[in-house]
């Protein structure tokens, strides 16, 4: 495989040239990033499938706005989303993650609300002395649904909507197939360090080879492609996608026997699922967009801290939350096709073993990364050509924190 010196960097519109360290480490920094980024952003919180039946309810945390989001679907199948929390004390209404209700009392007085955020009941309401009860509801946080995904907006008048937002990176992944979106297996882990930091050891395939060479090392880098090159990257706005490369050859070593019987992630993983629905999912223009017989999967970097990675055998997002300037939330779901025999959920389970024990493999790392960073022993970092997905993100997030208004930070 050849690449042309800086192709990706340059076709993103950028320069090859060092990256100053302040925005992982600075609190003024993070504090625009908190103020001009996640309260002004859409932000992806799931799939419509979690809340698939009526009174169904998920709450999502946002640490960085100090926010809590109550995501309820009414009676009559309409999904809305409210800050979760009471209008008599502000105590935190709901407590639980998820579940289902045709009401929600809070814990404190016994306050209660219906799914559409109104105030239902109130004891004791003759003390209240004329309460107006009408406007004592939940208060509303601005949610769009986008192919079954679900997004919310901390803005009290979000100044674009959903599809201006997502702009040609919307239209590139629309129409996808998602498979067995509402059971997705979940991972979380709180981790010290800048979500940046979390969010980039996710975003380029450099590292696979030196991380992680009893993993996935030998899947991701070959002799034909020993440093992770990328197979294609395209640029949307805020938004990026990379198509990251595997070794169509690959065959786990002999002692490796389980791997030999069940890891087959460049190949798919799903010999008995539905074919005609597995056909369908790859036909997809963005699935593989470069057509490579050596793709492993694509990595669509959605602004700012949601990446919805399809490979073969369906789709895992990785989500990186802020916290504080050093310390995130990170998240990850795995939508797997529902398997149809033992085989394949085993296959499947491994499938998602191995890349979990990957995940580990990252997350020991990123923590060190942020400790070195704060040291203050580099101002700058270097970043190669196939490294540009993350370059391309601190350019829209620096982007972002310095525009006045979302229409400037989207602007061309
Ligand atoms: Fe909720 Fe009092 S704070 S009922």
């Amino acid at each position: 495989m050849t690449t042309k010196v800086a192709r990706w960097t340059h076709a993103a519109g950028l320069a090859m040239e060092p990256v100053s360290l302040e925005p992982y480490r600075s609190e003024a920094y993070f504090e625009l990033e908190k103020e001009r980024i996640f309260k002004r952003a859409w932000l992806l919180v799931g799939r419509e499938e979690q809340i698939a039946n009526p009174y169904d309810y998920v709450v999502q945390e946002v640490e960085v706005a100090g926010a809590s989001i109550l995501i309820t679907r009414d009676g009559k199948g309409v999904v809305r989303a409210f800050h979760n929390v009471c209008s008599h004390r502000s105590n935190q209404l709901v407590w639980n993650r998820k579940g289902s209700a045709r009401g929600f009392k809070c814990p404190y007085h016994a306050w209660t609300y219906k799914p559409d955020g109104s105030l239902a009941g109130v004891p004791g309401e003759a003390d209240f002395g004329g309460l107006d009860k009408a406007n004592c509801g939940l208060t509303p946080v601005a949610l769009a649904i986008w192919e079954g995904w679900l997004f919310i907006n901390l803005s009290p008048e979000p100044e674009i909507g959903i599809e201006e937002f997502l702009g040609d990176f919307g239209k590139y992944l629309s129409g996808i197939r998602y498979n067995s979106a509402a059971t997705p297996v979940v991972f979380t882990a709180e981790m010290k360090c800048n979500w940046k930091v979390l969010a980039d050891a996710f975003g380029e395939s450099y590292h696979i080879a030196c991380i992680h060479p009893k993993t996935i090392g030998g899947i991701f880098a070959s002799k034909d492609n020993a440093s992770g090159k990328l197979i294609d990257a395209k640029f949307f706005g805020s938004h990026r996608s990379g198509s990251m490369y595997g070794d169509p050859d690959y065959v786990a070593p002999a002692r490796q026997r389980l791997d030999r019987m069940l890891l087959n992630i460049t190949n798919g993983l799903s010999q008995d699922v539905d074919a005609e629905a597995v056909a369908d999912f790859l036909s997809h223009p963005a699935v593989n967009p470069a057509r490579s017989n050596t793709w492993s999967l694509d990595v669509n970097w959605m602004f700012p801290n949601t990446q919805l990675d399809i490979n073969p055998g369906g789709v895992i997002t990785h989500q990186f939350w802020p916290i504080t300037k050093d310390t995130s939330r990170y998240e990850a779901r795995f939508y797997m096709p529902t398997p149809k025999s033992m085989r394949t959920r085993l296959q499947q389970d491994h499938f998602i073993a191995r890349i979990m024990e990957t995940v580990l493999e990252d997350l020991s790392n990123v923590e060190r990364t942020q400790k070195a960073i704060n040291s203050g022993g580099k101002s700058h970092i270097h970043l190669q050509d196939n490294e540009v997905l993350i370059r391309h993100s601190l350019s829209a997030v620096d982007k972002w924190v310095r525009s006045e208004t979302v229409k400037e930070a989207i602007s061309a």
